[in-house]
């Protein structure tokens, strides 16, 4: 059987696709720091929240040298804290989690995007270089009030971050 040269190429061209295809599905499934948020590392009580060292703490916290904590709550219908201020270079570890229902904790233009689950902690580590405004969103559908809630982040110059 003769194969013409073209459809040869037009073959190879189309596995080729076929293996480019799976490849992204298989990459953005588990890649690039892609993960369920899970019990694994760490769960809290929901109901008891107030008495959690990091959650009965909510805010931002510095560590040491350029890294910061910021220990947050996703709850009907707001984030706690809901601004947000970190120096531009930091390295920064979200800790979330909600004391009622399923929410969402995404940073609006990043790829910080995370479920954000009664019991379970997720935890998040970004570094921001710049600085810049990031609007906090959640976006699991949590209720009448989903579309209400919003948080801003915002990363000011390392010389006028007020840390205290
Ligand atoms: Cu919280 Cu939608």
């Amino acid at each position: 059987m003769h194969v013409h040269d073209y459809e040869k190429l037009w073959l190879g061209l189309s596995l080729l696709l076929i293996v480019a295809l799976i490849g992204a599905v298989t990459y953005g499934a588990v890649g690039a720091g892609v993960a369920m948020v899970d019990d694994s590392h760490e769960t809290v009580d929901p109901d008891n929240l107030n008495d959690h060292p990091r959650f009965g703490d909510t805010g931002v916290h510095h560590v040491e040298g350029n890294q910061y904590d910021v220990n947050m709550l996703a709850l009907q219908f707001a984030f706690l804290p809901t601004t947000v201020e970190v120096p531009a270079g930091s390295e920064v570890t979200f800790y979330v989690t909600s004391p009622d229902v399923i929410h969402g904790m995404q940073l609006e233009g990043t790829n910080v995007n995370t479920m954000v689950i009664p019991g379970e902690v997720a935890e998040i580590t970004v570094e921001f270089d710049e600085p810049g405004e990031y609007g906090i969103v959640c976006n699991e559908f949590c209720g009448a009030g989903h579309h209400d809630m919003e948080g801003l982040l915002t990363v000011v110059p390392e010389d006028e971050y007020d840390d205290d």
